[in-house]
C-alpha cells in the first residue's frame, strides 16, 4: 500500500517536474508587439517595409521627432543606447501616412542573484523567501527547484496567496537540500544556490498564549504561562525550551531566564509596578535559531489593597469639606495613623478612667 503511494507520488513528482520543463521551455518571453532591451545597450527596431528602399518615417508615441534614434537605410529604426525614458510605442509609416508596423520598446536591466533565506517553522515543512537585489522594470519570474542529497531537482511548490516565497513539504532530517532560486526575465536569469540541512534552519514560530499574573501576598512575584506555537507538533523527539523576558514598563533592561515548563515565577519583580513580559522558543537540543518574541503580556505583582481602601474614605471625607485634593494627599496618608493613635490614646484614657473609678469604689466598699 505504502510502497504503491510513493510510487504514485513519485510518478506525480515525475510528471510535476516534466511538467515545469516543458512550461519553461515553452514560455518564452516573447511577446506579440513587444521588444525588450538592456539598459545602455544598442536596439533596431524593425519596420517591415516591403521595398527596402522606400522612404519611412517613424513616431514615437506618436510625435515624428526621435533625437535618440536614426532610421536606416532599409527603413529600422536605430537606438544606439537605450534607457528607461525612451520606453514607449513605436510606430513606422511609409509616405503615404499608412501604418507599417508598430512596437512595444520596454527597456530594464538583467536579473540580480536573489537574496534568499530559508526557515524551517518545525521539522516536517520548510519554506524559502526571496528578494529580488536589483530592481529591472522588468517582467520577472522564478524558477524554485531543490535537489536533496544531489538527487535529481523536484520544485520547490509556490503559491499565488504569498508572493517570493516557495514551500518543501516532508522534509527529512540529517540531510542536506540544495536550494536553486533563479530569477528570470526577458533579458536573462541568475541563481542563488544555498545548501543547508534542515536542523540548521529551524526557527519555531513565537509561543503563545502568554499571560502574567501576580501572586496573592507575594509582592514581587508573577507567575506566568505560555503554550506551544500552533505550527510546532507536539511529538515527543521535537521538545521546545524557552526564554522568558521582563522589565517594569518604565525601566529599559530586560532581565531573562531560561526554561523547559510551559509555566515560570518570577521572583524578582519591582514592587508595585507594572511588568512588560515576552516569551521566545528555541529547539531543545539547540538546533536551528530562537523565535521571534512573543506578543507582549503586562501584570503588576500583587499589593496590599487594605491601604488604597481608607486612602480613599478618607480622601472621600476630605473632599467634602476642602476641594483641594492635591494639597490634602499627604496630609490624608497621615491620617489613618492619626486616628488609630487617637483611638488608642482615647481607649487608654477611658480605661484609666474606669480603673480609678473601680479603684474609688473598692477603696469607699
Ligand atoms: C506542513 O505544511 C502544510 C501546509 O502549510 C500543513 O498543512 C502541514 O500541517 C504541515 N505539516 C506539519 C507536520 O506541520
Ligand atoms: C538552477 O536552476 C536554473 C533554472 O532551472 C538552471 O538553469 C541552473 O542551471 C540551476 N543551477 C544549478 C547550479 O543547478
Amino acid at each position: 500500500m505504502s510502497s504503491l503511494a510513493t510510487c504514485l507520488s513519485r510518478v506525480m513528482c515525475f510528471l510535476a517536474v516534466t511538467a515545469v520543463s516543458m512550461s519553461l521551455s515553452s514560455h518564452t518571453w516573447k511577446e506579440e508587439g513587444v521588444v525588450y532591451g538592456r539598459v545602455g545597450d544598442a536596439v533596431t527596431l524593425r519596420c517591415n517595409s516591403r521595398n527596402a528602399s522606400s522612404v519611412v518615417e517613424w513616431r514615437f508615441n506618436g510625435s515624428s521627432s526621435i533625437a535618440w534614434g536614426f532610421v536606416t537605410k532599409l527603413g529600422d529604426l536605430d537606438l544606439p543606447s537605450v534607457g528607461p525614458s525612451v520606453m514607449g510605442n513605436y510606430s513606422c509609416y511609409n509616405q503615404s501616412g499608412e501604418l507599417l508596423h508598430s512596437v512595444l520598446l520596454k527597456v530594464g536591466y538583467s536579473p540580480g542573484i536573489p537574496s534568499v533565506t530559508c526557515r524551517a517553522a518545525d521539522y516536517h515543512n520548510f519554506s524559502c523567501l526571496w528578494n529580488s537585489s536589483v530592481e529591472t522594470l522588468l517582467p520577472t519570474r522564478y524558477i524554485t527547484s531543490y535537489r536533496v542529497d544531489r538527487n535529481i531537482p523536484e520544485i520547490c511548490l509556490q503559491d499565488v496567496r504569498h508572493p517570493n516565497m516557495c514551500s518543501v513539504r516532508n522534509s527529512k532530517l540529517w540531510t542536506s537540500y540544495q536550494m536553486n532560486i533563479t530569477e528570470e526575465n526577458p533579458l536573462g536569469s541568475s541563481f542563488r544556490i544555498l545548501e543547508f540541512h534542515v536542523q540548521s534552519i529551524v526557527k519555531p514560530d513565537p509561543p503563545q498564549i502568554l499571560s502574567a499574573e501576580p501572586i496573592p501576598y507575594a509582592p514581587r512575584r508573577l507567575q506566568v504561562t505560555w503554550a506551544y506555537p500552533s505550527t510546532w507538533p507536539q511529538e515527543p523527539h521535537f521538545q521546545l525550551k524557552f526564554r522568558l523576558q521582563y522589565r517594569p514598563v518604565l525601566h529599559m533592561l530586560w532581565s531573562t531566564v531560561e526554561t523547559a515548563n510551559l509555566t515560570d515565577i518570577i521572583t524578582d519583580a519591582f514592587m508595585g509596578m507594572e511588568h512588560i513580559l515576552q516569551v521566545s522558543a528555541r529547539d531543545f537540543l539547540d538546533a536551528g535559531n530562537w523565535s521571534e518574541w512573543s506578543v507582549e503580556a503586562r501584570a503588576t505583582p500583587w499589593t496590599s489593597t487594605e491601604m488604597p481602601e481608607s486612602v480613599s474614605e478618607v480622601s472621600n471625607e476630605t473632599t467634602t469639606e476642602e476641594p483641594e485634593p492635591q494639597v490634602k494627599k499627604p496630609f490624608d496618608q497621615n491620617d489613618p495613623v492619626e486616628k488609630v493613635a487617637l483611638m488608642i490614646s482615647l481607649g487608654i484614657f477611658a480605661f484609666v478612667v474606669l480603673v480609678v473609678f473601680l479603684a474609688i469604689g473598692a477603696l469607699i466598699w
